[in-house]
């Protein structure tokens, strides 16, 4: 039996693709390279704007040709839906998509096995799971199998803070983090099968407060001092911190702890803090500048990211300035825009003062311009130095390697293939706004 996967969304997404993954390999399963060869097809969604969600209805109805191309020729096909759409439309996703055979929520795909065995007994049943258990799903998971040399980890899930715009707290539930001991037990898993780069992984990643094995609750600084002993983990990272949770400890952690990747994904949304205020974000425009500033001192060369939404309800042109303006305060080697998006439940669908699509894009179009820029910039100046490298995969080309930087840029190098896995010193040689190029600098 052979199962494919599709995944949209965030990394978290990704994360919960690899451990439905881990169950099906679990049972039997082999992953297929196409969908036309699978007997399980899984689509793993995402509902934060409406884009994402309009093109997964497309994307199924393709996969319900493969399943029909199958059928004639006597083969089988199970289509499940799994994820933050699940769990927004809930029974509904079988109106629009009815020949799927089960649809889950991201905290309920634990259960597979079972409702895979269920569709086998009933054929013609559609199992629909969209409970928020009481348990966690991480209990119920198999060992993490190997997923590479750069590995996502999930420590904390769901969100608390309820973000106007924002969907998330009502598919992925309230916060929850997973106890110390089991992140340290799948880290070590990970870093034992190959992995050198751990992503620590959470919707609110530095609220994280879970249990250490005494029952005492340990915040997210702990988490990464504890983390970084780990012998043979070469590089860490986080996504995604929320502003206000920013601690002073966890920014001495980026001071002392020399595997925290010197590039920091801090989402600002809006500059303005009459728009903060209406998306119920905790942190003014000054407030964000005030931890860029500590960090900046903390660890000089740390190299920052954002989201941003334009055309937010009420936005006017004077708020979009104060937009631009934070930027060039802040100044980001890398960047996320997105044209504000109504998604039905959440408060600011049903604010006044909607923005016209069309000043929606034009105000992105301003905005992306200067994003793009000032990382073209960014990347320009690498040319010359020398920075490590950890080649992930191969590139495209002969003899072409692909990797990243610490500051998450993509570079290509010309580079034999026993180079894969390795950190090597490259010597940046040329950079573009989405990538850099570079040779090895020989030892
Ligand atoms: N937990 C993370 C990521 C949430 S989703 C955080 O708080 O940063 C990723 C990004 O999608 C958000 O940061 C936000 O910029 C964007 N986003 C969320 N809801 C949106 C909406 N309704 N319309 C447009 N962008 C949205
Ligand atoms: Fe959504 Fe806000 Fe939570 Fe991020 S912090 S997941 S944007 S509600
Ligand atoms: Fe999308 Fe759910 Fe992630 S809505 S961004 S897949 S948490």
């Amino acid at each position: 039996m052979q199962y494919y996967i599709k995944t949209f969304g965030c990394q978290m997404n990704v994360y919960d693709s690899q451990r439905i993954a881990d169950i099906l390999q679990n049972m039997g399963y082999q992953a297929a390279q196409t969908p036309i060869e699978a007997d399980l097809i899984i689509f793993n969604t995402c509902h934060i704007r409406e884009k994402a969600a309009e093109k997964l209805f497309s994307d199924l109805g393709r996969i319900n040709l493969i399943k029909e191309e199958r059928k004639q020729q006597g083969k089988e096909t199970i289509i499940g839906v799994v994820g933050c759409v699940v769990q927004a439309e809930d029974e509904e996703i079988t109106k629009r998509v009815p020949y799927i055979n089960f649809a889950t929520g991201p905290l309920t795909y634990y259960r597979l096995p079972e409702i895979l065995q269920k569709i086998a007994r009933h054929k013609n049943l559609c199992v629909i799971d969209t409970d928020f258990p009481a348990e966690s799903k991480f209990d119920f998971l198999p060992e993490n199998h190997s997923h590479g040399v750069c590995s996502f980890l999930a420590v904390q899930e769901g969100c608390n803070n309820f973000c106007t715009y924002c969907i998330v707290p009502y598919t992925r539930g309230v916060e929850t983090s997973r106890p110390v001991e089991d992140v340290l037990k799948e880290a070590q898993r990970l870093v034992k099968t190959g992995t050198l780069e751990i992503n620590l992984l959470g919707q609110n990643v530095n609220s994280y407060h879970g249990e250490d094995a005494y029952g005492k609750e340990r915040d997210f600084a702990y988490l990464l001092r504890r983390l970084a002993e780990i012998d043979g983990l070469k590089r860490l990272r986080y996504t995604t911190s929320y502003p206000a949770d920013v601690t002073d400890d966890l920014i001495s952690c980026h001071k002392e702890i020399d595997i925290l990747m010197p590039y920091l994904h801090l989402p600002l949304q809006s500059g303005s803090d009459k728009i903060l205020k209406a998306m119920n974000r905790r942190h003014t425009a000054g407030r964000y500048l005030e931890i860029i500033d500590k960090l900046r001192t903390a660890k000089p060369d740390l190299g920052f990211s954002s989201d941003f939404i334009v055309g937010f309800p009420g936005e006017t042109d004077d708020d979009f300035e104060q937009t631009l303006n934070m930027i060039d305060k802040v100044g980001y080697i890398q960047s996320f825009s997105f044209k504000y998006s109504r998604r039905a439940g959440t408060p600011a669908a049903v604010f006044p003062n909607q923005i016209p699509e069309k000043i929606k894009t034009q105000r992105l179009n301003i905005l992306q311009e200067k994003l793009f820029s000032m990382q073209l910039t960014f990347n320009k100046n690498c040319i010359g130095k020398i920075m490590p490298v950890l080649f992930e995969s191969k590139g495209r080309k002969k003899e072409q390697m692909f990797g990243r930087t610490p500051y998450m840029q993509n570079i290509h190098v010309q580079a034999p293939i026993d180079t894969l896995n390795q950190i090597l010193p490259i010597k940046i040689t040329d950079a573009t706004q989405n990538s850099l190029s570079g040779i090895i600098v020989k030892q």
